[in-house]
């Protein structure tokens, strides 16, 4: 494609991010907010946003942190304990900005302490979610030692979200961040109700790039990065328009200093590049006719939304586009996703007022 040529998509929205609070949430916020229309903001804060209240605090802190004229809409979630109560689902659902509620297998992944290991223990609460219509999210994988890194997200689907699913039929489920090819099969062969979320680092990287060469922390997330087979399994079915398969970037920043460490942070800031990066894969794999479906519908559709009614031109440039290495300074720095190499689409028009307003220095209390 030339130079120049220019694409217009109705504003997508991010189905998978991590905004944390404070500091963090001052850093990361600008680059979702001033693109995407919508995002499912994960609760996986420390501690945990277990209660409605929680989240409606949260995502006033989150709103606070928005410039005038910048309408970014936080969908909040809640965050899943063995000791959810009905009565907090319940009072979830009348909210009308909490999307989903999210699951994370005990010990999966970053601070997912107070996740859930005995599913049987939360069956009330997911036949409430079914009665209600409310999406459960799902961190995919399975946490026990005796099952390769590899292998956790397909035996989690054997053991953990088969059955479950065999139990709630009528259940609205996202598989997030789908990573191997057992897990796009299995939503493939799915009947309505399944979905997945796929993130431009899925899409762009398998665990060469990770692990071969020099091992590269800012590459590491979960689901780890999986054999090429997988992700391109991932990119078929991102292109495929198919409706169960949408954008989510889970991006989730760490601090330089707690990814370069033994026992570093799993998680990958990709806000800056994520875009783009889905644009020109797109591009590449021939499939433009799709990506409005991938970024824009297919996840509004599932979480029964409209689609957001402005639009974003991206125009493809001549020169590689500047992408910051890392924003931030010493103890708060975080490094951006690279996306592989140059990025040679730029968003053009559309950008709501972010990074120039929200990059301000915070006033001294
Ligand atoms: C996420 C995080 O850092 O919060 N990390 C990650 O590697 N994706 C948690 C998650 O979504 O698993
Ligand atoms: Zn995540």
């Amino acid at each position: 494609m030339q130079a120049g040529t220019e694409l217009r998509i109705t504003r997508p929205d991010d189905w998978h991010l991590h905004l944390r609070d404070g500091a963090m949430l001052r850093t990361a916020l600008p680059y979702a907010a001033e693109l995407f229309g919508r995002a499912v903001i994960m609760p996986n804060l420390r501690p945990p946003v277990r209660s409605v209240q929680e989240a409606a605090a949260y995502r006033r802190r989150i709103l606070d942190r928005l410039p005038p004229g910048n309408g970014f809409q936080p969908l909040m979630t809640l965050y899943l304990t063995e000791v959810t109560s009905l009565q907090e689902i319940r009072r979830a659902r009348q909210t009308g900005w909490l999307a989903a509620i999210k699951l994370y297998p005990q010990g999966a992944t970053t601070h997912s302490e107070q996740g859930v290991s005995r599913v049987k223990q939360i069956y009330p609460v997911l036949e409430a979610l079914q009665e209600l219509g409310l999406p459960l999210s799902v961190h995919g994988e399975i946490n026990d030692q005796d099952v390769d890194i590899f292998d956790r997200e397909a035996v989690f689907i054997e053991r953990v979200l088969e059955p479950l699913r065999r139990d709630f039929p009528d259940l609205k489920i996202v598989l997030e961040h789908v990573s191997s090819r057992t897990g796009v099969d299995y939503v493939r062969a799915a009947a309505a109700g399944l979905a997945a979320s796929i993130t431009p680092h899925h899409l762009l990287i398998n665990r060469n790039q990770l692990l071969a060469g020099g091992l590269n922390p800012h590459l590491y997330c979960l689901p780890v990065a999986k054999r090429e087979e997988d992700r391109q399994a991932v990119l078929r079915a991102a292109v495929s328009g198919d409706p169960r398969f949408f954008f989510g970037s889970d991006s989730a920043p760490h601090w330089v200093v707690n990814k370069e460490k033994s026992g570093g942070s799993a998680g990958i800031f990709n806000s800056p590049t994520a875009l783009p990066a889905v644009v020109q894969l797109f591009e590449e794999s021939g499939a433009l006719d799709s990506l409005e479906a991938f970024c824009s519908l297919n996840g509004a559709r599932f979480y029964g939304l409209p689609p957001n009614q402005d639009s974003l031109i991206l125009r493809k440039t001549a020169e590689p586009v500047r992408v910051p290495d890392s924003i931030g300074e010493g103890e708060t720095r975080v490094k951006v996703f690279q996306a592989g190499g140059p990025l040679f689409w730029q968003v053009v028009q559309g950008l709501r007022p972010g990074r120039e307003v929200l990059d301000r220095p915070v006033p001294a209390l």
